[in-house]
């Protein structure tokens, strides 16, 4: 045993006269990231600046046009019909007759027909180069998104893209870059935080009603066997089949970032994630598509994915993925604070702490009211109490004219208000990064055997400038 330890030491003796002479930096005992994988964070170049609280001059009249209509986009121009102060110059697909049937959409509104741009890779920008456009509104496939939104805002355009927006760290640099180098918008469409239960917590926690938020959980759950053959092209299918890692985080994302005031006086630190091994699409791919076992298992995106999220302020957030799984749809959406907690799916509901128990007075576990949710008619209570503006001024239109239920509505009108305005938006460049950013950085820790990867800095030091997520309002 000692010949095996003097053996160790002489071993390892040029490693410590290495790491003493500073040929390589050793991690340091007190250093907490001697475990973790390091991410670079780019300088900013010069003559750059950030976008926090980006406001651009006010828009009367915000022209807009559309790139992409497939299952998504004519959705998001029917919205548009109904946005007072807006004109929809141009629509752009792959495919003629998907514009074609886009611009019946304007017939039916008693609209003028837009510009059509088609039937290239590239007619896109065409669109963009034009000079009576705005803003892009981008629905097209995770591939381009990157490359559309940097070559409108080159073009002098306020920048909305579906979710993901962003694939990998290279991506919402260059996004960010652009952002910050022409002062555009560059929003990323994530519709899941104008939701009805998600917008009423957040208005909770921001009164403090659950205490200081410690912990939130979010996630994409939604079995997505019935539409694998819908999307254009295969995109989605080959996508995961290429990609490990949560590969669509931002549903989950937005709400839980919103309510951790992240880039707003917290930021994300480190990342872990987890996945299963792939099991029920390969099996798609052997037995709808007739794919031989061994291709069909070359598939790198696990059917469960996990991943976990801990900031500078001490919280956690826990963001799942699963599109194969035989599951109810959830984006669980749950927020557990020092007083309350709130859950989303599969039951909605609140539990608070009783904050008035009599000190002399046995506690009864039985009755204690954060022990369950509180009853329907108290969470039916708080939710009224603790409407958002948002909700009060457009839930009855937003169900109306609909798009998932008409948080889809209100996330349109919500830019355009903004724009219309001068007003920040509420969602900005930097959230498009860290809700995008889970992409690549769970597929590295996966693919570590689940270290501990750093989460970069997409403010590069601006984190703590503005303090709480707010909503913007003219008063
Ligand atoms: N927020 C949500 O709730 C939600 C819901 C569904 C989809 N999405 C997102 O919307 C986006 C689109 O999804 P989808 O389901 O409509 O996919 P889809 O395959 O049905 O549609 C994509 C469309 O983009 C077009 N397209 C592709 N490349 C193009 C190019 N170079 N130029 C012009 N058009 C091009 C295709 O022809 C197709 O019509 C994705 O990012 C997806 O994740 C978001």
């Amino acid at each position: 045993m000692k010949v095996k330890m003097n053996l160790l030491w002489v071993l390892m003796l040029p490693l410590l006269t290495a790491c003493n002479s500073g040929v390589f930096k050793s991690p340091q005992k007190d250093d907490p990231y001697r475990y973790v994988i390091r991410t670079e964070v780019p300088a900013r170049p010069a003559g750059q600046k950030d976008v926090l609280g980006l406001v651009t001059a006010p828009i009367d009249t915000v022209r807009v046009g559309f790139i992409g209509l497939g299952m998504r986009g004519p959705g998001a121009v029917k919205r548009f019909t109904f946005i007072p102060g807006t004109k929809i110059v141009a629509l752009c697909d792959l495919h003629p007759d998907r514009v074609e049937r886009t611009q019946k959409i304007l017939d039916n509104a008693n609209l003028p027909r837009a510009a059509a741009y088609s039937g290239s890779e590239e007619a896109w920008k065409e669109l963009c180069e034009r000079d009576d456009i705005d803003l892009v509104y981008i629905a097209t496939d995770w591939k381009r998104h990157a490359e559309m939104m940097i070559y409108a805002m080159e073009h002098g355009k306020h920048v909305a893209c579906e979710v993901p927006s962003a694939m990998t760290l290279n991506e919402i640099w260059a996004i960010i870059n652009t952002a910050e180098r022409t002062q555009k918008h560059a929003m990323q469409l994530e519709n899941c935080v104008y939701d009805f239960f998600e917008l009423t917590t957040l208005n909770m926690a921001q009164h403090g009603v659950f205490g200081e938020v410690l912990h939130a959980e979010g996630s994409y759950i939604h079995n997505l066997h019935d539409f694998w053959e819908s999307y254009e092209g295969d995109w989605r299918l080959q996508y995961n089949k290429a990609f490990r890692g949560d590969v669509y985080a931002t549903h989950g994302m937005g709400p839980a970032a919103q309510v951790m005031n992240l880039h707003r006086g917290d930021k994300m630190n480190v990342l872990v994630a987890m996945d299963t091994k792939p099991v029920n699409i390969p099996e798609y791919l052997i037995k709808k598509r007739g794919m031989d076992r061994d291709s069909a298992y070359q598939f790198a995106n696990g059917q469960h994915t996990m991943s976990m999220i801990r900031t500078e302020n001490g919280k956690t957030i826990h963001i799942q993925h699963d599109v194969a799984s035989p599951r109810p749809y959830s984006r669980m959406y749950q927020v557990s604070g020092t007083k309350g907690f709130a859950n989303k799916y599969p039951i909605s509901g609140y539990a608070l702490e009783a904050e008035m128990v009599d000190e002399s007075i046995t506690p009864d576990h039985e009755n204690l009211n954060s022990h369950s949710f509180v009853s329907a008619e108290v969470r039916e209570a708080l939710m009224t109490k603790y409407k958002h503006r948002i909700h009060q001024e457009l839930e009855d239109k937003a169900k109306e004219v609909g798009g998932h239920g008409g948080m889809d509505f209100i996330m349109d009108y919500r830019l355009i208000y903004c724009l219309q305005n001068g007003l920040p938006l509420d969602m900005d460049v930097y959230d498009l990064a860290e809700w995008c950013s889970l992409a690549e950085l769970s597929r590295i820790s996966i693919e570590h055997n689940s270290a501990a990867v750093e989460v970069p800095d997409f403010t590069r030091g601006g984190w703590n400038k503005i303090q709480g997520y707010r909503h913007a309002f003219v008063d």
